[in-house]
């Protein structure tokens, strides 16, 4: 498949673009700054722009499959009162829509789900302003005409397990902590697989037999 991904510099987003380089796709990273991607590959085209451009977002697109989103704010800035994340989505869906791509899988947060809990609370207090426009990116998602999958990961850890527990509209029974790259490998699956259309999934660690 050809996939355009966002985030690719990030901690989620560095295992998407192994991960999918693995499993034999062209991928295209859409980046501020290229010069973080040290990565050569014949299946890698490095596109740099801004994502809340929707003119350099659909002629990056053309031709592709499906966005993976991995976008998140500088960890500074998770603190402070941000639109982002919603305005970047809904500049990434006008783009699938003049583009003619429908399929976009995006990462979001378990703490969205109304688990009850002090480490829940507490988190939820510290990431007031980040949820806030997670809320708001999701909002942009759902409403746009778009085949979506929105993925609410817990707490993320780097590890190289990829496996994970998946459920629709609920986090999974115990959920923690799981790896980045486990999330990077549901967001793949959604898209090979054509699964999880138009929901939003809990995900959680794959509990070792
Ligand atoms: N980390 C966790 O424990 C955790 C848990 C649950 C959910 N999540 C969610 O998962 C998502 C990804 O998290 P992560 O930890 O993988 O993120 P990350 O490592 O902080 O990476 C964020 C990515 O977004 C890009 N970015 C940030 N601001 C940008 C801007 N203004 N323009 C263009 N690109 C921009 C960064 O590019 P640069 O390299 O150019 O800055 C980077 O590629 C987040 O939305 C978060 O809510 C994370």
């Amino acid at each position: 498949m050809r996939l355009l991904l966002l985030g690719a510099t990030g901690r989620t987003g560095k295992h998407i673009l192994d991960l999918g380089l693995a499993r034999g796709h062209r991928l295209t990273a859409f980046v501020r700054s290229p010069q973080k991607i040290a990565r050569r590959d014949g299946a890698l085209t490095v596109v740099q722009g801004d994502p809340l451009q929707v003119e350099q977002l659909a002629r990056a697109l053309d031709g592709h499959d499906a966005v993976l989103s991995a976008l998140g704010p500088p960890a500074r800035e998770a603190f402070r009162p941000s639109t982002l994340l919603a305005e970047c989505a809904a500049s990434t869906v006008a783009a699938m829509t003049t583009a003619g791509v429908e399929r976009i899988a995006v990462v979001s947060a378990a703490l969205l789900f109304p688990v009850k809990g002090l480490r829940f609370a507490l988190f939820r207090r510290l990431l007031t302003h980040h949820l806030r426009d997670l809320v708001a990116m999701e909002t942009v998602v759902r409403a746009s005409g778009c085949n979506f999958t929105i993925a609410r990961p817990p707490r993320l850890v780097d590890a190289h397990d990829e496996g994970y527990r998946s459920e629709a509209e609920a986090l999974p029974a115990g959920a923690a902590v799981m790896s980045f790259r486990a999330v990077a490998a549901f967001l793949l699956d959604c898209v090979e697989q054509r699964t999880h259309a138009r929901e939003v999934v809990g995900l959680a660690r794959r509990r070792s037999p």
